[in-house]
């Protein structure tokens, strides 16, 4: 169980930051933000007509991701936060991809949806923000088809130890100072602790196969700053 917060704290939280959520991810992350979800969207090997679920949309940039790789793809997103959900219909009718994607509130440990109608499940930094993640699995095993895919990016601790320590400080100095002058230092702090509170790969491995789901492959991506999920149903 991951209690930094309660559920409802943390829906507070998140619809604080809205406003710079995108500024703030590409300025912190020194734009490779947009590379990490582009990777995650391509390992999805999403296709033509199929529909997928984006777990924690927030604003809507890995839905975008999704779609700008495979315009005929649907796209629910789910996020239990308003503020995010209308930011993403706003980021998504600016490119004109309105038609093909759909934003629902609701929450990844109980899901407003009937079993198997995904074909495959992406989300994005979403995860690591949930109390039970292994809820999070099984409920997405619930909804997605028999032979759907999943990836999951998440931000996570590299395994080098010098490159340990420089991320740490990075996570504890950097994120809060830049997070408090463009828009709310203490979700920035939150951030880098829910990062150092994030379960080993392992663990995680462990927890998507404990829910049914068969792993193809977990990556480490820039050093294993993040790192990428992949699982078959
Ligand atoms: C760091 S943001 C990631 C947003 C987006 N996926 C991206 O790639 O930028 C995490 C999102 O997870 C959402 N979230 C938090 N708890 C959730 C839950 N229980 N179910 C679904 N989404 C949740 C938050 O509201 C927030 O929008």
């Amino acid at each position: 169980m991951n209690a930094l917060m309660d559920a409802k704290t943390n829906r507070e939280m998140f619809s604080k930051i809205v406003p710079k959520y995108d500024l703030l991810n590409s300025i912190l992350s020194l734009g490779l933000d947009r590379y990490w979800r582009n990777r995650t969207a391509t390992l999805l090997e999403p296709a033509k007509g199929k529909c997928y679920l984006d777990l924690g949309c927030g604003t809507g940039a890995m839905s975008l991701e999704l779609i700008s790789k495979c315009e005929s793809a649907r796209v629910i997103g789910l996020d239990p936060v308003y503020s995010m959900l209308r930011a993403a219909k706003k980021n998504f009718e600016k490119r004109r991809f309105g038609k093909t994607v759909k934003f629902v509130v609701g929450d990844a440990m109980k899901m407003p949806f009937r079993k198997e109608v995904f074909d495959g499940m992406i989300s994005g930094f979403c995860i690591r923000n949930i109390s039970d993640q292994s809820a999070v699995f099984e409920e997405t095993y619930r909804v997605v088809k028999t032979g759907g895919n999943i990836t999951v990016l998440e931000l996570t601790r590299p395994r080098n130890f010098v490159i340990r320590i420089f991320h740490r400080i990075y996570n504890r100095t950097v994120l809060p100072i830049i997070g408090g002058l463009f828009s709310n230092g203490s979700a920035y702090k939150y951030l880098a602790k829910s990062i150092e509170k994030f379960p080993e790969q392992k663990a995680i491995i462990e927890m998507i196969s404990r829910a049914g789901w068969k792993v193809v492959e977990a990556i480490k991506v820039t050093a294993g700053i993040v790192s990428i999920f992949i699982a078959r149903k």
